[in-house]
């Protein structure tokens, strides 16, 4: 049988409107006036979904809406509750997801939405995602696509599960850790296990979006719609239609475009810059971040009701130190993965090499270990990667690295820099000339003059 959905609202036009909107979309409801006439209705009946509002005559302080979600979740802490709030009061309808609320929905809503927000809560609802942690590597394999996601951490294991069990819903997700953990990877996961999978999947770096820029680079411009506009522009939201928005660094997004961002995300609405019509998107929403967003919100620079909008669900990756079990297997998969690429057929890992990788601490995680093996691979030219290979490979560090190993500016001259690497590498290489020059990516003569200038004795 279809869905039942228990609405409570004191206006009779809004329940009859979202009664008629339920039906179309294949739900049936009943209506509740009042808050008490609602707990009344759900200590005899049952249903799947309650959607109320927040505000009742009585007072429009949202109160009273608190009070009837509370009570509801008292008496049904399983029955999911999507609120209904005026636009203007979001910070209350955050403090009804952190009561217990599913999800929340704002007044005017746009019908698109609220049957998107409707289906996703019922099917979060029978996904039981808060079982996780209960399929194994092999049972997961058989349900879901996680061919790309190595591993078999426990931690990872239950990310997997809930990620495919999402999957196939519309819900929003974060997906925060440090950098290299597999963020974009997981992402991918979910939209390859989800129906929208043939859809586009559009990903915005939010950190590399200028302020100034966010409005055209999202919502798209209409050709002078300022002096630059020279033609019509799509945005990044119509581009996701019918698929999936990833965005990606959005803790790294200013507060005036998170403003902008929620509202879209909140009624999926949104204006293309120097037009006035208003667009309807239908998407889902992957975000992801390596920074903490709740201590962001205490510090004023993230928005609490956008963080709330993003993460319905949650997942965190762990870095890599926290998961040393994997990274024997990592190895393994990345050699034979780049073995293959650099046409290095079946390349191994000997066993020393990956106890010495599993001891590291993998500042840059999966990332970085696949960066090193990549050098080793290149480098190597053995049947199997051996320690020392490993070991090379991570000496030449990314250049991030030997950034930081600069000296600061203004302490040093070019020719004292020069001097010292060229003393450094004489005693490197034990005054080997030859393999001096060699280092330095100089000719011997060239070498020669600059032993002279620095007046370097050997
Ligand atoms: N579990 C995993 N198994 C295999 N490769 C992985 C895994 N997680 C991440 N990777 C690889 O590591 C690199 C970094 O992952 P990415 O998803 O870009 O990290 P993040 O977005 O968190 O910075 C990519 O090459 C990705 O394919
Ligand atoms: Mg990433």
């Amino acid at each position: 049988m279809a869905p039942l959905i228990l609405l409570v609202d004191d206006d009779p036009s809004i329940t009859a409107s979202l009664a008629l909107l339920l039906k179309q979309a294949g739900y049936r409801s009943v209506s509740a006036a009042s808050p008490a006439q609602a707990l009344v209705w759900l200590a005899k009946e049952h249903c799947d979904l309650v959607l109320q509002d927040m505000n009742f005559s009585r007072q429009t302080t949202g109160e009273e809406g608190l009070e009837l979600l509370r009570a509801i979740k008292a008496g049904h802490p399983q029955l999911p509750v999507i609120l209904m709030t005026a636009w203007g009061s979001i910070e209350l309808a955050v403090r009804g997801v952190k009561a217990g609320a599913a999800d929340f929905v704002t007044k005017p809503w746009t019908n698109e939405q609220l049957v998107q927000a409707v289906k996703t809560t019922l099917s979060l609802a029978t996904t039981q995602t808060g079982q996780s942690g209960v399929l194994t590597r092999e049972e997961l394999d058989r349900r879901w696509e996680f061919r790309n996601l190595i591993g078999r951490d426990p931690q990872l294991l239950r990310i997997l599960e809930v990620a495919g069990r999402v999957s196939a819903t519309d819900a929003s997700v974060l997906i925060t850790g440090e950098s290299g953990t597999g963020k974009d990877e997981v992402a991918a996961a979910i939209v390859r296990n989800s129906q929208r999978r043939a859809g586009p999947f559009i990903r915005v770096n939010l950190g590399g979006i200028a302020a100034a820029l966010f409005e055209s680079e999202m919502f798209g411009h209409v050709k002078g719609a300022f002096t630059d506009a020279h033609q019509d522009r799509q945005g990044r939201f119509e581009l996701a239609h019918g698929g999936t928005i990833f965005l990606d660094e959005i803790g790294d997004l200013g507060l005036s475009c998170q403003v902008k961002l929620l509202r879209v995300l909140q009624d999926r609405t949104f204006e293309v810059l120097g037009s006035s019509r208003t667009q309807v998107v239908d998407l889902r929403v992957i975000s992801a971040t390596n920074r903490n967003l709740p201590e962001l919100v205490e510090k004023g620079e993230f928005r609490e009701d956008l963080l709330y909008r993003l993460n319905l669900i949650s997942l965190h990756l762990s870095p890599l130190r926290e998961r040393r079990e994997d990274v024997p297997l990592l190895a393994h998969h990345f050699a034979q993965q780049l073995g293959q690429v650099y046409r290095r057929g079946n390349l191994e890992v000997s066993e020393a090499a990956l106890h010495w990788l599993q001891d590291l601490t993998w500042p840059g995680n999966i990332r970085q270990l696949r960066q090193v093996i990549e050098r080793a691979v290149l480098m190597s030219s053995a049947g199997a990667l051996q320690r020392a290979d490993l070991e090379l490979a991570m000496e030449m560090q990314p250049e991030e690295r030997s950034r930081a190993q600069l000296p600061t500016p203004g302490t040093m001259t070019l020719d004292q820099m020069e001097e010292r690497m060229i003393r450094q590498c004489l005693t490197h290489y034990g005054g080997n000339l030859t393999r001096v020059a060699e280092a330095l990516g100089l000719s011997r003569a060239a070498l020669y003059r600059r032993l002279e200038k620095y007046g370097i004795e050997l």
